[in-house]
């Protein structure tokens, strides 16, 4: 591995941003741009707050090295170099608590590549993917394009938090289950799970012989900092021998795009097996993805604090807003920008079978929760603008008054 820091790119050091106060309110208008979000209603007045990306620039220290990169102007094939995994170790350090090795880290373009890799290690065609619902849909396809079963158990909402049902759990598992997916912290409802928890589901893992691939993808949007994230692999040795952790930048500096993800396998025998499956398959991290990740985790705190702060702001108006709409309830989400709503209330009353449609004529976006396991349900996307935010509410407020 080459540092690819050379003498002829000087200026490589990114400048200190703590002191930039960040523009979240700042609209950008993302439809002159191809994309998913705004694309799917091009055309049409409707506020996109369905696709987990956000409406906010990169942080400038990510859009400066990405600058500075371009401008070499050569893009040939590149490995990950020292000084990005020297970013990610601290950053996992310094953010999470979490000590790891260099060693333990494999590139990928993707964390759900990275977690359709990790089905193919879970025994053989056939046998059990454990999962939680309702959960990211592509948790639920994963088992299958591998040629493993899904078994799904629910998680309950009970004394207003989303909680494990362990026995459910357990009933969902049989002798052919091999591996726990997890998402941690948990799209779409949001929550953190804590030490009990985890420590509970890395026992049950350890009883029944599972490994666990756990999608920490969301890690860095933790919204209240009394509920820290911690990785599950963190828990102790045992269960990081069995743990394939999948991480990104992509979420919490909304580069999704640019994708770059990575696995942390600290055991060598399963890193060795799970590099094994990627070959000839899975292309290698985006080298723009590679420059942004450095970046992001050695200078994007400041921007990432601004962030949270924002969020928690946007989290507070969504809560109170929904709370207020006849037939809908939610909870707080602990981490993540997405709220997860309640919507059976407003169908039973209203005869309303399909709350996407009905709010997407008011003119805004939300997600279905069918694909996420969960029908009456939808999730909504607050990372944007509270000028954005507050008119999507305004209309969803509306055609319930209507
Ligand atoms: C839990 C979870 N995992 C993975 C992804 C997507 O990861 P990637 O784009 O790196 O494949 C998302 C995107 O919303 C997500 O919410």
């Amino acid at each position: 591995m080459q540092n690819p820091v050379p003498d002829c790119l000087p200026t490589m050091n990114a400048p200190d941003h703590s002191a930039v106060p960040f523009d979240f309110d700042r609209i950008i208008d993302r439809r002159c741009m191809p994309g998913e979000k705004w694309g799917r209603y091009a055309g049409r007045d409707v506020l996109p707050l369905w696709v987990a990306d956000m409406d906010f620039a990169a942080p400038p220290a990510v859009v400066e090295a990405l600058r500075r990169r371009l401008d070499h102007g050569v893009f040939g094939y590149t490995d990950a170099w020292p000084s990005l995994e020297q970013a990610v170790v601290e950053g996992l350090q310094r953010d999470h608590g979490w000590t790891i090795e260099p060693d333990w880290l494999v590139w990928l373009p993707g964390v759900v590549t990275g977690f359709n890799l990790a089905c193919l290690l879970a025994g053989e065609p056939g046998d059990g993917v454990l999962t939680a619902t309702p959960v990211y849909p592509p948790f639920l396809s994963a088992p299958a394009n591998t040629g493993r079963v899904l078994q799904r158990c629910e998680l309950v909402l009970r004394d207003g938090r989303w909680q494990w049902d362990w026995e459910a759990l357990e009933r969902a598992a049989d002798a052919r289950s091999r591996m726990l997916l997890l998402c941690s912290p948990h799209n779409p409802v949001g929550r953190v799970f804590d030490t009990d928890e985890l420590r509970r589901l890395a026992d049950f893992a350890e009883r029944r012989d599972l490994l666990i691939c756990s999608d920490e993808i969301h890690c860095g949007l933790v919204l209240d900092g009394e509920r820290p994230h911690r990785p599950i692999a963190a828990l102790d040795q045992a269960t990081a021998r069995r743990t394939i952790t999948l991480m990104a930048p992509s979420k919490t500096w909304n580069i999704p795009a640019l994708y770059c993800a990575f696995a942390v396998i600290p055991d060598a025998v399963l890193r060795r097996r799970y590099r094994h499956a990627m070959r000839g398959l899975i292309p290698h991290a985006n080298v723009l993805g590679m420059v942004a990740t450095e970046a992001a985790y050695r200078d994007g705190g400041p921007w990432r604090a601004a962030l949270l702060d924002y969020l928690r702001g946007n989290r507070a108006r969504v809560l109170e807003a929904a709370t207020a709409m006849p037939g809908l309830a939610m909870t707080s989400p602990e981490a993540t920008y997405l709220a997860w709503i309640d919507c059976r209330g407003l169908m039973a009353a209203r005869g309303i079978d399909d709350p996407a449609a009905f709010f997407e004529a008011a003119g805004v976006g939300l997600s279905d929760g069918r694909p996420f396991g969960a029908p009456g349900w939808l999730r909504l996307n607050f990372g944007c603008p509270r000028a954005t935010l507050d008119e999507a509410l305004r209309r969803m407020a509306a055609a319930l008054t209507r």
